[in-house]
């Protein structure tokens, strides 16, 4: 990332649940019902280089819950890491569609549907997402029932219709009418946040977070979510279509709701700031161990891609 530092941490976790969907694909592969163009779909989607923002999240928030409740759950976190990336990538593979943001890149890639074709895609986007839910309930990942009933929960609302889902179809239904700021960020709470806050309380239960830590994440997440959504769509704006990986000036073009339109690009660069500032203070009680929990909500903020 161009002036910023990238964290050791993020990439090595990043490189972990890479490995970790890669064996996962491969032993679909080898299963006795064949199906290689949904597999190679659903390949492309996952495997192409996303920034693992949410794996990391995962990971660093079970590393600090884990040191306060002394448990060690580093396998059982990436499983959990890549369950939420794989959630991530059928969202990203659905919001590209024609029927949606019609969007012909992705990771520097041609997005799934423009690859493949759109029904493939559809179900690639399908097929990654309830792979999500059954990796939680993956016999050899070492947690309770009672913690893999908790995690499917978390997602399954994060992803649904007061989740992600809802979110989008708020961003859908701004492209025509006019939100005003609450609504907006609801709108980015929902469509982007929700997975973020997944992903750190995800973490923080499969490290055994007591009820005051999760509450400190859960203060942390949401306000992470915002900033995030914010600057994505401020690179949107200023960003290059190259670093990205993505097409820029699309936003604007198909009036989608943000808080540039609300606020203009400084007030909006402000606002991003504000909010992770914000997630950062809700963890300032745990010092030296929310470390790298706040790395990442600056990395945020200041990233170029
Ligand atoms: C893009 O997310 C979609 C949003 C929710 C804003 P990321 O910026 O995390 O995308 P990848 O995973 O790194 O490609
Ligand atoms: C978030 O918004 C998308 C999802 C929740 C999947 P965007 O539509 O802005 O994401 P990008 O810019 O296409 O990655
Ligand atoms: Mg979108
Ligand atoms: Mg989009
Ligand atoms: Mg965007």
């Amino acid at each position: 990332m161009n002036m910023v530092e990238p964290l050791k941490w993020l990439l090595s976790d990043a490189k972990a649940v890479d490995n970790w969907i890669k064996h996962w694909l491969e032993k679909k592969s080898s299963n006795i019902i064949k199906i290689p163009r949904l597999l190679q779909a659903m390949e492309y989607a996952s495997l192409n280089g996303g920034k693992r923002v949410r794996a990391g999240l995962v990971c660093a928030s079970n590393r600090m819950a884990c040191h306060y409740s002394n448990k060690v759950s580093e396998d059982s976190a990436v499983s959990v890491a890549a369950s939420v990336e794989l959630l991530h990538a059928y969202s990203l593979v659905h919001d590209d569609l024609p029927s949606m943001d019609d969007s012909d890149l992705r990771r520097g890639l041609q997005s799934t549907h423009k690859k493949f074709d759109e029904a493939t895609a559809i179900l690639a986007g399908d097929a990654l997402q309830t792979a999500a839910f059954e990796i939680l309930t993956e016999q050899n990942l070492a947690l309770t029932d009672t913690q893999k009933i908790k995690l499917i929960r978390y997602l399954s609302i994060a992803a649904g219709v007061s989740g992600m889902a809802g979110g989008q179809m708020l961003d859908l239904e701004a492209e025509t009418e006019l939100y005003n700021i609450e609504r907006v960020t609801q709108m980015q709470q929902l469509k982007t946040g929700s997975l973020i806050t997944a992903s750190v309380i995800m973490g923080g239960i499969v490290g055994g977070a007591n009820t005051s830590l999760i509450k400190a994440l859960s203060r942390y997440s949401e306000n992470l979510g915002v900033a995030f959504q914010i600057k994505d769509d401020l690179l949107d704006y200023q960003g290059s279509a190259v670093e990205l990986g993505k097409p820029v000036g699309q936003d604007n073009i198909r009036g989608k709701a943000s808080f540039i339109e609300h606020y203009g690009i400084n007030g909006a660069i402000k606002k991003a700031e504000e909010f992770a500032e914000k997630a950062c203070e809700s963890l300032q009680d745990y010092h030296q161990h929310a470390m790298e929990l706040q790395s990442l909500a600056k990395l945020v903020i200041n990233r170029t891609y």
